[in-house]
């Protein structure tokens, strides 16, 4: 058993219908884990007398905060962050097919799974929704990366039968590599799958229509694609999909629509595509750093709450520009600030972390600091850079949290917890 002392701060409910009722915070606080769940967390003063003899760490002028959790993003991607010159359709051409093309080869993919978990623990994400590449041993490659460091990650094999001939699922369409990784990986660590059609048009309609039926027949495995993110693939997909009333109506008619779903970008959809998504309970993952490195649009985080959709954020690397849950938020802030709304630093720590996990069909085991639940949690530094410290000393906890969204990245990430083990950073305070 150890005890973490320092400021705790856990959003488990969303402050836009909870308030601030929403917010658990302990200004001198005292978080108590043992065997890789939370078993207590609350103010030191309370606690602290509940465990004789605990080896506390003390962080003091830290936050402890959950783990981030990253809605979508595509681990093969990584070499090809900050690639030059497209937007989507042009960029998939240029720069990722050929490098998914790569994973073929699994000590590669091996190579890429151990550098992007890394990455994600540097930068305080502890739980994420990735994309491998249509290579069955991609995701082998994911998973025992990922289940060597005991963290939550979800992927699946892409499936993809049209498009580049080195990326193509054969006769079949993808099932029998699917259902193999299913049934090797299932209840193995914290990992879990996502049935995983790249997107409308990469599939043809039989490879839709069996990812519909994966979907049906495993009620455990979600369903991770993407969703009118940029003009010309919205102008694409109504081509070919003429009878359907809209982008979000061809997965609805394969069976993709429904609370296991998890649609990235969302961003170009129609108020009538919102409330079809808000009724099937289906989450969307705003990905900024994307859409505005790619010029894909602005999500409308405003018409998506009032149609009462679910959202969580992504990196969306390597579409996105950094790995950093924190630099997302900041440039989630700047997206709703051109679409004239602020986004409430409480609310953006919630999306990041309970509301993320919520889409992920986790929020019973990640995303709060609260006894019974896992123990994934950072430590944050509000002090970490010379400007920072500046920006933050003597500071409430609003304009505290709202500095570190604007202007921390990963230098803030003083420690990363996985089920309890520290699995980067220092003690060093
Ligand atoms: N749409 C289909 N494939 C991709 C991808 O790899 N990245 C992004 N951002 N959008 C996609
Ligand atoms: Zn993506």
């Amino acid at each position: 058993m150890n005890g973490y002392r320092a400021e705790l701060l856990s959003l488990p409910h969303d402050p836009r219908e909870a308030g601030d009722a929403a917010r658990i915070h302990h200004p001198d606080g005292l978080l108590v884990v043992e065997d890789g769940l939370i078993v207590a967390a609350g103010p030191f003063e309370a606690v602290a007398p509940r465990f004789p003899g605990l080896a506390v760490q003390h962080f003091p002028g830290k936050l402890i905060v959950p783990g981030f959790v990253d809605t979508h993003t595509h681990y093969p991607q990584i070499d090809r962050i900050a690639s030059y010159g497209h937007q989507l359709l042009d960029w998939l051409e240029q720069h990722i097919f050929p490098a998914e093309a790569a994973f073929s080869a699994p000590l590669h993919a091996r190579d890429v799974a151990d550098g992007f978990l890394e990455e994600l623990l540097r930068n305080g994400t502890t739980t994420a929704l990735v994309f491998a590449t249509v290579h069955e041993g991609s995701v082998d490659a994911l998973f025992e990366a990922a289940l060597a460091r005991e963290m939550r990650i979800i992927s699946g094999k892409v499936l993809m039968d049209l498009g580049p001939e080195e990326l193509r699922d054969a006769d079949g369409h993808g099932r029998a590599e699917t259902e193999a990784l299913i049934a090797r990986w299932r209840g193995r660590g914290r990992l879990g799958y996502a049935i995983t059609p790249r997107f409308a048009l990469t599939s043809s309609d039989a490879q839709l229509q069996m990812a519909g039926e994966l979907m049906a027949v495993h009620p455990d495995a979600l369903l991770h694609t993407h969703l009118a993110e940029n003009l010309a693939e919205v102008a694409a997909v109504a081509q070919r999909f003429g009878d359907s009333p809209d982008y979000l109506g061809v997965y609805e008619r394969f069976g993709l629509v429904g609370p296991r779903s998890v649609f990235a970008h969302c961003i170009h959809l129609e108020p009538a595509a919102l409330a079809r998504m808000a009724t099937a309970r289906a989450g969307a993952s705003l990905c900024p750093t994307s859409n505005l490195f790619l010029g894909s649009g602005l999500f409308d985080l405003a018409r998506l709450d009032a149609a009462g959709v679910r959202v969580g954020f992504g990196t969306d690397v390597g579409a996105g520009t950094s790995f950093s849950m924190l630099a997302t938020l900041r440039e989630a802030y700047k997206v709703c600030q051109l679409r004239s709304c602020a986004l409430d630093p409480f609310r953006a720590l919630h999306l990041a972390t309970a509301g993320g996990a919520a889409i992920l069909g986790l929020g019973d085991r990640i995303g709060a600091l609260e006894p019974g639940m896992e123990a994934d949690f950072l430590v944050l530094d509000p002090a970490t850079t010379p400007l920072l410290a500046r920006r933050t000393a003597g500071k409430g906890l609003a304009e505290r949290l709202f500095a570190l969204q604007m202007l921390g990245d990963d230098r803030a990430i003083h420690a990363t917890y996985v089920a309890g083990r520290l699995a980067h950073g220092g003690p060093a305070v």
